[in-house]
């Protein structure tokens, strides 16, 4: 049995990748990961056939990152998939210069550091599957070879954009560190990141243009790969009916 988590999997595109994956994945637990079990009332009404779990897991408080990988491990006693989905970011109500540093450090908390710590707190387990993967849930707003040839249209959304940028990065380095640090190939975890597009969901007021199951048909694509046919330190978005590599 596989076991996936899906961190922010009670709503928006997180839920939509436990619908996609729970639906065309065979063989898996999939472990919702909510800020609190009252907010997993909705999984009971997905119909998937995948087995679901809410999971008590916030981000942003690392007593709940420690309370949650004891209970997969108690449960599990590995975890196959981890998917950094979770995050929040505000846009900032002026330009005061205490609140701008608030904000900035909000969303680097919730939407870098968080990712790092819950991935690091994860990696034992995820060393016990038989092929851990981890996908970074990010967006194309954080390539920088996007954003560098205008290929953007504009936005006011510096911490997002820049904090998604860094959790490329981030992709790459635990990447780096498994190739520097795992001799065998098959014992190294695969790290991916994954560009939803523009959904429609609270994040952004519902303006995206999207369906949320269709921004979870990247996630859904990455898990439905074969063991290396999919590189570790990729970037990935299915648009257009196209699955296909972002620039970073
Ligand atoms: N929507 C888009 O167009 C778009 C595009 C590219 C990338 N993304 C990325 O996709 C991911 C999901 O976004 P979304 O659009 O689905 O947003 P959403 O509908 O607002 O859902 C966010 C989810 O994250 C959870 N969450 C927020 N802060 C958390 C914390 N500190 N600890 C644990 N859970 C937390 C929320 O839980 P609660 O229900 O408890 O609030 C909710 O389940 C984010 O990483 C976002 O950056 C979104």
């Amino acid at each position: 049995m596989t076991i996936i988590l899906v961190t922010g999997g009670n709503r928006g595109i997180g839920n939509a990748i436990v619908q996609a994956v729970g639906t065309r994945v065979r063989d898996v637990t999939i472990l919702v990961g909510c800020r609190s079990l009252e907010r997993a009332e909705e999984l009971k009404g997905l119909g998937v056939p995948a087995k679901l779990e809410p999971l008590e897991i916030t981000i942003t408080d690392d007593a709940s990152i420690r309370a949650a990988v004891q209970i997969v491990e108690t449960k599990y006693g590995k975890l196959d998939v981890l998917i950094n989905n979770a995050g929040s970011v505000s846009l900032p109500k002026s330009d005061d210069l205490t609140e701008l540093r608030e904000n900035w450090a909000q969303g680097f908390d919730c939407l870098v550091t968080s990712q790092v710590l819950v991935t690091k707190a994860f990696l034992p387990l995820l060393r016990k599957a038989e092929w851990g993967r981890v996908i970074m849930i990010s967006s194309a707003r954080g390539s920088l070879s996007r954003n560098k040839s205008i290929e953007m249209p504009p936005t006011q959304h510096w911490v997002y954009n820049c904090s998604k940028a860094a959790l490329n990065l981030v992709t790459i380095e635990f990447r780096n560190a498994e190739f520097r640090e795992v001799a065998n190939e098959m014992d190294r975890i695969t790290f991916w990141a994954a560009s939803p597009g523009h959904c429609k969901t609270a994040f952004n007021n519902f303006r995206g243009f999207k369906d949320p199951l269709e921004g979870a048909e990247v996630t859904a694509r990455l898990l439905e790969s074969r063991r290396f046919e999919i590189p570790s330190g990729t970037f990935w978005e299915f648009e257009q009916g196209n699955f296909q590599q972002v620039p970073w």
